[in-house]
């Protein structure tokens, strides 16, 4: 048994000794060591062995167990360590060589303008929400006081899925849904796309709107006005003048339209505004109270203002885009081009 004992530990060594790889040294790390191999079968027949020899070959057996154990792993560490620094022979970079550079990736014009004008909404108290862009015709025209047949509907030229479901036409049914759900005073602002079947090079198909609606006791023209020119100012200078025309939409009743300075030409007159200085900011007016009722909300307690700027259409301006479908092709020679 001493004599097997002595010969397994030789035996071992050298195989271990002449190793090259970690698989083969597993191999011969279950051949002696695992739940069949060789020395482990000695240990297990330990209760063979007479009483009187049983301690030192026990203790032999040990030895040679620790002695494998340790030129196992003092092997593995050298083979991992020469996995290792070939690995790294391998993969070596040349720290000289000059960089290609890196490409900066950069936000989207729409949405760095989106952005921009959130947060000024955010810094003036409003909430920001979001509402489906598959609305029910429900929501999209009829709580918004555009009955079947109205000619408003014809206007929109909308993108049905169903009969009584469409792309929403515009960001108003925001409006809807917000008085339905929350309880006033309240200032809410929805972005997001709208869809509507128009397609050349100033209009496409989907565009981007968001709807501003403000409800609380006594609220009045003024404070439309007020708040619209804070917000002209803000985005375009202490200088920006306004101009409004009187508009319809059948949920604001008065309706305005309101210009602000144009900003191709900061207001000297160019092609973009025909001369004028002005260019369209956007819609809105004073809450019909006729939406208010049908939302649920006391229309002899509460009013309020509602507005609805398209954004493309100052992208566009603000960037010289000559076609609003450079917005949607995720053309980087184009994106590239944009500040
Ligand atoms: N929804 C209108 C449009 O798309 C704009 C609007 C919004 C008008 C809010 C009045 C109030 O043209």
């Amino acid at each position: 048994m001493k004599e097997k004992l002595k010969e397994i530990l030789k035996n071992g060594l050298q195989k271990v000794e002449e190793l090259v790889d970690l698989k083969a040294l597993d191999e011969v790390r279950v051949k002696f060591l695992g739940k069949t191999g060789e020395l482990t079968q000695i240990l297990r027949g330990m209760k063979d062995v007479p009483a009187e020899e049983r301690k030192e070959v026990g203790s032999i057996a040990n030895n040679v167990r620790v002695k494998l154990e340790e030129a196992i792993t003092n092997k593995l560490c050298e083979l991992e360590n020469a996995k290792l620094l070939a690995d790294m022979e391998k993969e070596k970079v040349d720290i000289t060589e000059p960089s290609k550079g890196t490409k900066k990736g950069a936000l989207h014009p729409l949405t760095r303008f989106n952005n921009k004008f959130m947060q000024l909404c955010v810094e003036m108290g409003f909430t920001v929400i979001q509402t489906p862009e598959i609305e029910t015709d429900y929501y999209n025209f009829e709580a918004l006081n555009v009955p079947k047949n109205h000619p408003a509907r014809d206007m929109q030229d909308s993108l049905y899925i169903t009969d009584t479901i469409l792309m929403r036409t515009h960001t108003s049914p925001a409006q809807v849904r917000a008085m339905e759900t929350m309880k006033p005073p309240f200032k809410i602002v929805c972005p997001g796309r709208v869809y509507r079947n128009d397609n050349d090079s100033s209009h496409s198909p989907i565009f981007n709107q968001f709807e501003a609606l403000v409800i609380d006791e006594n609220i009045g023209l003024k404070d439309f006005m007020t708040m619209v020119k804070e917000m002209a100012v803000r985005l375009y200078g202490e200088d920006v003048k306004m101009r409004v025309r009187p508009s319809y939409f059948p949920f604001t009743e008065p309706s305005i339209e309101i210009d602000a300075t144009c900003q191709m030409c900061k207001g000297k007159g160019c092609s973009l505004c025909k001369g004028t200085g002005f260019s369209e900011f956007f819609g809105g007016g004073i809450v019909n109270p006729v939406i208010l009722e049908m939302s649920g909300i006391d229309s002899n307690k509460y009013s309020g203002f509602a507005f609805g700027p398209g954004i493309d259409r100052s992208v566009m301006v603000t960037n010289k885009i000559p076609n609003i479908k450079y917005l949607f092709r995720n053309d980087l020679r184009f994106l590239k081009q944009m500040k």
